[in-house]
Order: C-alpha cells, then structure tokens, then sequence
C-alpha cells in the first residue's frame, strides 16, 4: 500500500476456520473481498481466535487454519494488494477486546441472535468466549479504522453492537474510533442449505450434501446440485413460496454476474432437472480454477509461512497505532 491510498477507504473482514470456505462465504463475502482490492486498503484475516469458542481438535484446527490461509489466497485475495494474516498473530486484537469489554453491558452480549444460538448448539461448553464473540470482532474491526465491512446478512447483528461500542467509546474518551458501516451484498447476503432451503448453507453443517466449498472438485459439486431439495410445482421463477428454487436462482445470478430477472428469463420453459444441473456446471467451472490454485498453494508451505508472517507484521504495525492512542484516552500510564 501506498501513500497514495492513504485516503482511501480502509476494508476489513474475516472468516472462521472451520471446515472449508463455502459457497454462502464466497457468495455472501469473499467475491465481494476480492473485487474490492481494487478500490481499497483491505484487510482480510482468518478468525482463529473466534473459531476457539467451540472445541477444536488441535491439531486439525492448526491443518484446517493454514488451508484457509491458501483457500483465501487461491480466492483471489492478493498479499501484494491486500493485508492477509492470521488473527491468533496480531496480540492487539486480544489487547483492544479487555479494553472494549469495559465498555460494553452484559445484557448487549447476551441479546446476540449468535450466542443463542450457539449456547443451545453447544449446550455443555457455554464458554465466556462465546458470550464475549462479538466484542472481538469490535476490536478486529475498531483496531483499523474500518469504513466497510463486507460480510453476509447472519453477521449484520455484531456490526450494529461494533457500532454502538464505537460510539460509546468516542463520546466518553473523545474521537478515537471510526464508525464502520457494514456492506452487505443485494445479492448473495444468506445463500441456503441445497438440503433445507429455509436455513442458511453453514461450514458446521454435519450433512455433506446441504453444501458445496471452493475446494470441492466438479463432478461432487454437480452431484450436490443434481440433489438438491426443490419445491412443488414446475416454474423457475424467485417467489417466497419456493424456497428451493429461489436459493437455486440466487446462486446462477451471483455466480454469472446477473439479475435474477434475467435468470428466470434464461430458463423459462426449463425443468427443474435441467435448471439443477446448470447451476452445478456453474458453480463447477467457477471453482475449479481456485481448486487448481489452492492445490498449488498448499503444496508450498514456505510460501504460506512467509506470506502470513509479512501479512501480520504489517497489521500490527496499522493496529499497535489505535492501541496506543486508546490506551492514552483510558488513562493507562504511559512514559
Ligand atoms: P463466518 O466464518 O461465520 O462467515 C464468514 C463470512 O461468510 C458469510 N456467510 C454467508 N454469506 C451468505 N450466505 C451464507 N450461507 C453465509 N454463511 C456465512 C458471513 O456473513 C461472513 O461474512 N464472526 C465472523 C468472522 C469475523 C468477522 C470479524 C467478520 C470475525 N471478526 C470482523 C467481519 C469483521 C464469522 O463467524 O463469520
């Protein structure tokens, strides 16, 4: 990054490293990644701090976070352009999070949809860290000034409490955050299960056909589309009644770039059979060239070593700045 891009507006966002990127986080968050490394000083990480909040098996955990430092990569995101780094790297993020945990209520973090979710999910490991989920994410995001925040709709939630925080914060202690804005995209926000079509495409799903991942090769893809569940009734057509096929249409517009309009056009008269079959060969071709380039990445570990240290050098450069002028305004002593 250059000086010119000083005035530019700063992006962050982040994944969890479990399982493999979907099709809902390409869709609802890392095309739109990419294409913003154009435009923006990005900042993209991988969530391996949030991922601790559910048991992880060592040693899987440390396999599944390097490949999706690859997976990022074979997406397109671009260490020359972008900043790409593993969270658990850059001890700032813990550091603002006490700070901001001081200033946020109890009752804020209890009412998140999330934690709910997840304390019934995960019933016998109700941890501090799951309650205190969203307060990290404040702190990855406050840490770096950001302007957007490109994420789907399921995280739209944390981004009003970062909000709140921030604005908190700035009137107690004077300027000292940027209020990020959340960019959700219009299409693609909450791409579905291709099993259950009323629930959101998730990495933790335990059933292998509700999803597909960048990494999946064509002929699974094609197979899960080829199942995938529909509604009654013959139309190809984007309508609330028909959960399954509107899913469907969603994912062939993000993918080709168009409207949902033109989708129905395209297949109007075709049958579902078909219709399935198109978006699998779609998605297929879409994800071979990353699964070509994750392969190549993974089998270069020194690489991946190298890039990810650099990357994290230079975020806890642009972080340790906000640290310190926050550790100021709280009135830590300072020589
Ligand atoms: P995570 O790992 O659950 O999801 C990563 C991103 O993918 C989006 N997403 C979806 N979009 C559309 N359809 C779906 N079915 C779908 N499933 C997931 C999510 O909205 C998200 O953008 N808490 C975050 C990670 C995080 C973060 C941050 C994000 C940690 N710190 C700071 C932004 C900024 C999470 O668990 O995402």
């Amino acid at each position: 990054m250059d000086n010119a891009s000083e005035k530019r507006k700063v992006i962050l966002s982040g994944i969890q490293p479990t399982g493999t990127v979907t099709l809902g986080n390409y869709l609802g968050a890392v095309q739109n990644w990419r294409k913003m490394q154009e435009e923006f000083d990005c900042i993209y990480f991988i969530a391996d701090m949030h991922a601790l909040t559910v048991r992880r098996e060592p040693q899987e955990f440390r396999q599944t976070s390097l490949s999706f430092f690859a997976q990022y990569l074979a997406c397109g995101l671009d260490p020359k352009r972008s900043i790409i780094y593993f969270q658990s790297h850059v001890h700032q993020h813990a550091e603002l999070q006490w700070i901001l945990n001081c200033n946020t209520y109890v009752g804020e973090a209890s009412r998140m949809t999330q934690f709910k979710d997840k304390s019934a999910k995960h019933a016998d490991n109700i941890n501090m860290g799951l309650m205190d989920y969203p307060v990290l994410m404040a702190a990855d995001i406050l840490l770096f000034q950001t302007d957007l925040v490109p994420v789907g709709i399921d995280q739209k939630q944390h981004l009003e409490l970062t909000r709140d925080i921030a604005i908190r914060f700035n009137n107690r202690y004077g300027q000292t955050f940027t209020v990020p804005e959340p960019y959700i995209p219009t299409l693609g926000a909450k791409i579905c299960s291709l099993q259950d079509p009323t629930v959101k495409m998730s990495k933790s799903d335990p059933d292998p056909n509700a999803g597909v991942s960048v990494i999946d090769d064509e002929a699974t893809i094609v197979r899960r589309f080829k199942r995938a569940v529909t509604d009654s009734g013959s139309e190809i057509i984007m309508r609330e009644d028909k959960p399954g096929i509107s899913n469907l249409i969603t994912i062939y517009a993000a993918i080709e770039g168009k409207t949902t309009d033109a989708v129905e056009r395209e297949f109007e008269g075709s049958g579902y059979g078909d219709f399935k079959l198109k978006v699998g060969e779609a998605v297929a071709a879409k994800f071979k060239p990353i699964r070509e380039e994750y392969a190549r990445f993974m089998a270069d570990k020194a690489y991946l070593q190298q890039t990810a240290a650099e990357g994290a050098q230079h975020a806890a450069y642009i972080a340790e700045k906000t640290l310190r002028k926050v550790k100021k305004k709280v009135g830590f002593v300072q020589f």
